[in-house]
């Protein structure tokens, strides 16, 4: 395995290997800033557990505008101290820097595999490679034993860290059931969220030295139901909306939270899967973190009835989880290419 790391600490590197370059129509690259007239909706989850019944009320609804019109948020007053975020990702730096030996240890070959580390996305199937490392941990149901041992302390503080956000993403999803009129745990049972996947994903973007030409993740979906990711203070996420690109430039302390492709299913449309990418610079490393929550791997994810009309038929095919994870990351990362393949034919 030779990681993007290595190649950008190699010395006196002023271009990237042509295996780097995208060549994709400039005009669809350029990202605008953040439109203060439609600014990134920030919700206050302090006020989804503990308002007063109106302030509840009016978060639910602020929360199920931002799902239906972004798919994507900035979460504040979470509860999930700062510190602990930043332990985590000090932990990832450290595991990052381990030596390419260290990390072959748990390079994982299989998509379910507990634990994978990499680079790009699928590189056996990609011509060309993005500019970026991962390390994936399958944390829930039942692989929480299995964490990377070192370096000392980043297994221990991470898995509490994914315990605190699978508290949050439960409180999330009852908010977001009910903005959609079904009961509070609607979501829950649904997709058997207490033995839901949870998958730890983090990233490194190291500096590029053309970021122009690189890409750090193309633009697509997540696959489960949502997903809260934090950064290392260096930007480089940007969010489609109204068919722009923005650029996120996160709230100290927050959480971004994208909608995923099986709530988009969920909800029978009513709440798209958000479509987002990553881009790299020339100056500083990037690393984010991105908790993915999703359904078990076991259960039939369909529509929910009660949200199908005769004006509103189902829009999706019923398939596991499972099923679906398989055909996403068995693929080149495209955009929503693998949701299009459960769209019912009404
Ligand atoms: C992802 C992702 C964005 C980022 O890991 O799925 O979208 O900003 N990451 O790193
Ligand atoms: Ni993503």
């Amino acid at each position: 395995m030779t990681t993007c790391k290595k190649l950008a600490e190699s010395p006196g590197l002023t271009s990237i290997p042509s295996l780097y370059t995208h060549t994709a129509n400039p005009k669809d690259i350029q990202a605008v800033s953040e439109d203060p007239e439609d600014p990134i909706p920030v919700i206050d989850f302090s006020l989804l557990t503990s308002g007063t019944p109106h302030q509840r009320s009016q978060a639910i609804q602020e929360l199920g505008k931002a799902c239906k019109d972004w798919g994507f948020f900035m979460l504040i007053n979470h509860g999930v101290p700062e510190r602990q975020m930043e332990a985590v990702i000090e932990g990832l730096r450290g595991f990052f820097d381990l030596t390419e030996e260290e990390k072959r240890e748990f390079e994982g070959k299989n998509l379910l595999d507990p634990i994978r580390c990499g680079t790009s996305f699928n590189k056996s199937l990609e011509k060309v490679f993005f500019w970026r490392d991962f390390l994936k941990i399958l944390i829930n149901p039942d692989h929480e034993f299995q964490f990377p041992y070192k370096p000392a302390g980043f297994r221990e503080v991470s898995l509490d860290y994914c315990k605190r956000i699978r508290e949050v993403a439960r409180e999330l999803l009852k908010a977001i059931s009910m903005s959609l009129g079904l009961e509070p745990c609607y979501i829950e049972k649904a997709t058997n969220l207490e033995s839901g996947l949870q998958v730890f994903a983090a990233n490194l973007y190291p500096p590029c030295p053309q970021p122009e030409l690189a890409m750090g993740l193309p633009p697509h979906s997540d696959h489960g139901l949502l997903t809260l990711l934090v950064q290392n203070g260096i930007g480089g996420l940007q969010t489609q909306h109204n068919g722009n690109w923005v650029k996120v430039n996160a709230i100290p302390n927050s959480f971004l939270v994208n909608t995923a492709d099986q709530l988009e299913i969920l909800s029978n449309g009513k709440y798209k899967s958000n479509v987002h990418r990553a881009v790299v610079n020339g100056k500083a490393t990037r690393i984010s973190l991105g908790i993915a929550n999703g359904p078990s791997l076991e259960t039939m994810i369909r529509p929910a009835p009660e949200l199908e009309s005769k004006e509103q038929p189902a829009a999706y095919i019923g398939m596991t989880y499972k099923g679906y994870l398989e055909l996403q990351q068995g693929n080149q990362l495209d955009g929503k290419s693998c949701l299009d393949r459960v769209r019912a034919f009404n």
